[in-house]
């Protein structure tokens, strides 16, 4: 199924997973809204997006705030005409023992993961719900599907997004609307690098490999859905397993 012309919104668009998803759907003959808080980064993603010949619309947002959300999606629905997919995926953690967690590190956790797909999401459903048809892409974590050491409220925020894709799944379906989750292993990124600065990364994934799973479920068949796809490094444990 061929994606030329459609128009995707992607959160935390400005590097890391954000910034290949952006570009792969690019790449694919799609024009592109990029929301993320620092501009120099949204700019550089942006370039990126035009070599492909495709448009990028630049909107300085951070997702947890319900006003920049508001002005973000409307001027990325304005730029574009619509949006055909939107991807959550900008993410926030602070990983630690539970005991020295802060109440402001909690919060921001749950208000960026969580929350910030929430605002998104409800800014761009009424016009897809409007067309009958769109797709959301929400960038879950393995750790939004098994319980992780000193990532209480990572995997907190990451259970609570899996738990909103399958409840809208089911909620969306008469619109015509698909709602799946990404629960990527390891991405070697500057979140990880910042967050697991002592994890040897050898062989974990790269942004490009979460772009790719993207891409495969917006090229799913309309009699076709995936609620959670869980990409893991080749060499890693399969859960359960
Ligand atoms: N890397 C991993 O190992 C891994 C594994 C599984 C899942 N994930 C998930 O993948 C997603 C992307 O992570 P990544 O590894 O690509 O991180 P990254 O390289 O640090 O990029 C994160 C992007 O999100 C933006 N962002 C952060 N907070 C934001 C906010 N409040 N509002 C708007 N934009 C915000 C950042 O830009 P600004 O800072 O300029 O806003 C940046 O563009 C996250 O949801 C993360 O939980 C990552």
């Amino acid at each position: 199924m061929s994606l030329r012309g459609k128009a995707v919104l992607v959160t935390g668009a400005g590097r890391g997973i954000g910034r290949a998803i952006a570009v792969a759907f690019a790449e694919q003959g799609c024009d592109v809204a990029l929301a993320a808080r620092s501009a120099d980064e949204l700019a550089e993603t942006a370039q990126a997006v035009r070599a492909h010949k495709q448009r990028a619309v630049e909107c300085v947002c951070d997702v947890a705030e319900p006003g920049e959300v508001a002005r973000m999606v409307y001027e990325a629905l304005t730029a574009l005409g619509g949006i055909d997919i939107l991807v959550n995926n900008a993410g926030y953690a602070c990983f630690k023992p539970f005991v020295d967690l802060t109440l402001e590190e909690w919060r921001r956790t749950l208000d960026v993961n969580l929350t910030g797909a929430f605002l998104c999401t409800q800014a761009v459903l009424p016009s897809m719900m409007a067309r009958r048809s769109g797709r959301i892409i929400n960038i879950s974590s393995v750790s939004g599907l098994k319980p992780i050491v000193e990532q209480s409220a990572y995997c907190a925020s990451k259970h609570g997004l899996n738990g909103l894709t399958a409840t809208l799944a089911m909620e969306l379906r008469p619109y015509g609307i698909a709602v799946h989750a990404i629960c990527p292993g390891g991405v070697d990124t500057q979140f990880s690098r910042d967050a697991m600065p002592d994890r040897d990364k050898t062989n974990w994934l790269l942004p490009e490999d979460v772009a790719h799973a993207a891409l495969y479920l917006s090229m799913l068949s309309p009699r076709a859905t995936t609620d959670t796809l869980l990409v893991r490094r080749f060499d890693s444990t399969p859960i359960g397993g």
